[in-house]
């Protein structure tokens, strides 16, 4: 069987994407600075699927490094690029950090990749890519028009779009998978892995289970005077796990000749748009955990409302997200109280 180098292995969506690799078969190797993630997350991979994934401590912008990691791993068909930097404000405040963790990795990869001679790529991009879409556009499918950045995160991951497609059309041997994630949450049913964020959460869920845990006073909900039927935000959360299972997918989909583009690009989402409060009303119901929260002022940079429409991700991918809502909150506050040795 194939193996797949994923950069940003022991991250969150990198981690859950492992599991399913592996237990599709595949010889995975992982290289990750573990600038925000924890080596732990090996053994929690160990325990769900019987061994420990091969590992590899490299910064994706070391080209000696990544070049003897694929001199070393002879037998890589296809590389999985998760590893890079995602926290939106951090990005307004270090805009070079942004710019040099997330563009020039990925420029060392491409570059590694075909001294290599490895043609298969499959990059995590956003759906910040859309910006707020017009209602037109709503649900968002592929088509819909890429608007100019809110962020210098955002913007990273439209240049690392064009760097793909910019690369792909000079070089025909490569071919890329581009999949733009929705708002991806829960952890793995058997709470061996899920998002480990550092700090403060700035993303929704960890922010709900922690507060639940206690260890949090209270969430605050970013305005509800939104244009929506609550009037607060709307997102199309996709459980980590049918996500991952989507790259699984791709990572297919390219091997086997399958693509009918060098450079394909699928929306990952449910398709369901949810508000703020129906997730937080869901968690409660859910958990039977209270989680107390106020109104406050909206985000600065939020966007009103988003949601997927994933057919071509359904219909060409063969892959659909369809976990119920309910079963993926169970599994975020299911990874939470394993966290914090809460019965
Ligand atoms: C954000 C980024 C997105 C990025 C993703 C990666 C923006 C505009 N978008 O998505 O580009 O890919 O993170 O992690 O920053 N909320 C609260 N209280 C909280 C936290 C969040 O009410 O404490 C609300 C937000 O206002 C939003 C929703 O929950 O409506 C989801 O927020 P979040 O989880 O941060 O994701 P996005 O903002 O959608």
């Amino acid at each position: 069987m194939a193996r797949i180098l994923v950069t940003g292995g022991t991250g969150y969506i990198g981690s859950h994407t492992v599991v399913e690799l592996i237990q599709k078969g595949y010889d995975v190797v992982i290289v990750d600075n573990l600038s925000n993630s924890n080596k732990d997350m090996l053994d929690g991979i160990a325990a769900i699927v019987g061994k420990q994934p091969d590992f590899e401590q490299v910064d994706c912008n070391d080209a000696t490094a990544l070049a003897d990691v694929m001199n070393r791993y002879a037998d890589i068909q296809a590389v999985i690029h998760f590893a890079a930097s995602k926290a939106v404000g951090e990005s307004v405040e270090q805009p070079l950090l942004y710019y040099r963790n997330n563009l020039m990795s990925l420029v060392t990869l491409l570059e590694q990749m075909k001294a290599h001679g490895i043609q298969h790529i499959v990059f995590s991009s956003s759906c910040t890519v859309y910006g707020q879409p017009s209602a037109e556009h709503l649900p968002v499918d592929e088509t819909a028009p890429i608007q100019v950045a809110l962020s210098p995160y955002g913007n990273t991951k439209q240049i690392n779009e064009e760097i793909i497609r910019d690369e792909a059309h000079a070089n025909a041997a490569l071919h890329a998978t581009i999949l733009r994630y929705f708002n991806p949450i829960g952890a793995h049913p058997s709470a061996m892995i899920g998002e480990l964020p550092n700090g403060v959460p700035n993303n929704l869920l960890p922010f709900v289970t922690q507060t639940a845990a206690g260890l949090r006073q209270q969430l605050r909900v970013y305005g509800n005077d939104y244009n929506t039927p609550d009037g607060s935000c709307i997102r199309d959360y996709i459980y980590v796990v049918d996500l991952a299972r989507a790259h699984v997918k791709a990572v297919e989909r390219m091997l086997s000749g399958q693509a009918a583009e060098q450079v394909e690009v699928f929306n990952l989402g449910t398709g369901r748009g949810l508000s703020v409060l129906e997730i937080v009303n869901t968690f409660m119901q859910v958990t039977g955990v209270n989680v107390p929260y106020e109104i406050v002022g909206r985000r600065e940079g939020d966007i009103e409302q988003v949601w997927a429409k994933p057919d071509k991700a359904n219909n060409v991918l063969g892959w659909k997200a369809d976990t119920p809502i309910e079963e993926v909150l169970l599994s975020a506050w299911n990874w939470e109280k394993k966290l914090r040795g809460i019965e």
